[in-house]
């Protein structure tokens, strides 16, 4: 497995990748979820390439950057027993040199959901994710269900700029108790660790209200809402039933749905959803 940090080495390496080539960025970290899209990307493609950042612009002013966990040792020696071909680890420097002022902005369906709650969010993962799939010239490209706004954004934003790269989005990856895996459950106390099993069974309710008939997408969105209430450390920031591309949220559930939710526990941010029917 190779592992490179500049630009010439990356390009360098990149010419001898056998082709088709997949990439899964990541921000490290790595865990369960992480790994099904690297599985998926080594049956899929004759080359894989893993990125590692913990991409600075995408993070608010108040948000967990300095904190954000870390441990890159740990994630090449993971990768490395994935069969990954090339790992990509660049610096701060290499993907923002001094002078940089050119964004990637996906525009409406950016404004809802995450990305009312965290404005410029979308912005830094649009922008960086574009300069991942210049330097590294993917044939396909693949991300978690986890994000499911990440994943329309950027399913959107390669439609829109004409990028030939196909968007694969896998299943979520959970813990046995049904959380879904994350790099920032780390942050959670081992009460709130407990307490957060609640946002899945949120989404089971509202899942169950579903299949016994229920189209009404208020009434999907108060399930969802007073399920979490049920935890007295759960504080909901927002709970959404939406259109699963435009994110609109919906009145009526005639089709596809995405029910979504972020819910604080302490000051631990923590996303959840789950795609209906
Ligand atoms: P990160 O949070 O490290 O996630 C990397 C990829 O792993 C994303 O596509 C995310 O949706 C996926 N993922 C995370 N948890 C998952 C789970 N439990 N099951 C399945 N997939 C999961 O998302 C980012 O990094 C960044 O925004 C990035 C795209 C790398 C741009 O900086």
């Amino acid at each position: 497995m190779n592992i490179v940090t500049t630009l010439t080495e990356l390009r360098f390496a990149r010419t001898n990748l056998a082709e088709p080539v997949g990439i899964v960025p990541t921000m490290g970290y790595l865990h369960d979820g992480h790994l099904s899209l690297v599985r998926q990307a080594r049956s899929d493609c004759a080359g894989v390439i893993v990125s590692i950042f913990v991409n600075p612009t995408q993070f608010g002013p108040q948000e967990d950057l300095e904190a954000y966990p870390r441990d890159l040792a740990r994630d090449i020696d993971l990768l490395a027993n994935e069969g990954v071909d090339l790992v990509w680890t660049p610096t701060v420097e290499v993907m923002y040199p001094e002078g940089f002022q050119t964004w990637v902005t996906v525009e409406e369906m950016t404004s809802r959901l995450e990305g009312s709650q965290r404005p410029g969010h979308f912005r830094g993962v649009a922008t960086v994710v574009t300069k991942l799939f210049n330097a590294t010239g993917p044939h396909r490209a693949y991300f978690g269900q986890k994000d499911a706004q990440q994943a329309a954004v950027i399913r959107r934003m390669v439609q829109d700029l004409n990028m030939p790269i196909q968007i694969v989005v896998c299943p979520i990856v959970r813990e046995e108790d049904g959380l879904a895996m994350s790099s920032r459950n780390v942050y959670l106390s081992a009460v709130e660790r407990q307490s957060a099993t609640v946002l899945y069974r949120a989404l089971q309710a509202a899942k169950g209200a579903y299949e016994q008939g229920e189209r009404s997408a208020d009434k999907l969105r108060q399930v969802m809402q007073a399920t979490l209430e049920e935890s007295p450390l759960a504080r909901t920031q927002y709970v959404s039933c939406a259109d699963p591309e435009k994110l609109q949220e919906l009145e009526w559930v005639d089709e596809r749905a995405l029910l979504s939710m972020a819910v604080y526990f302490g000051k631990t941010r923590l996303i959840d959803n789950l795609l209906l029917p």
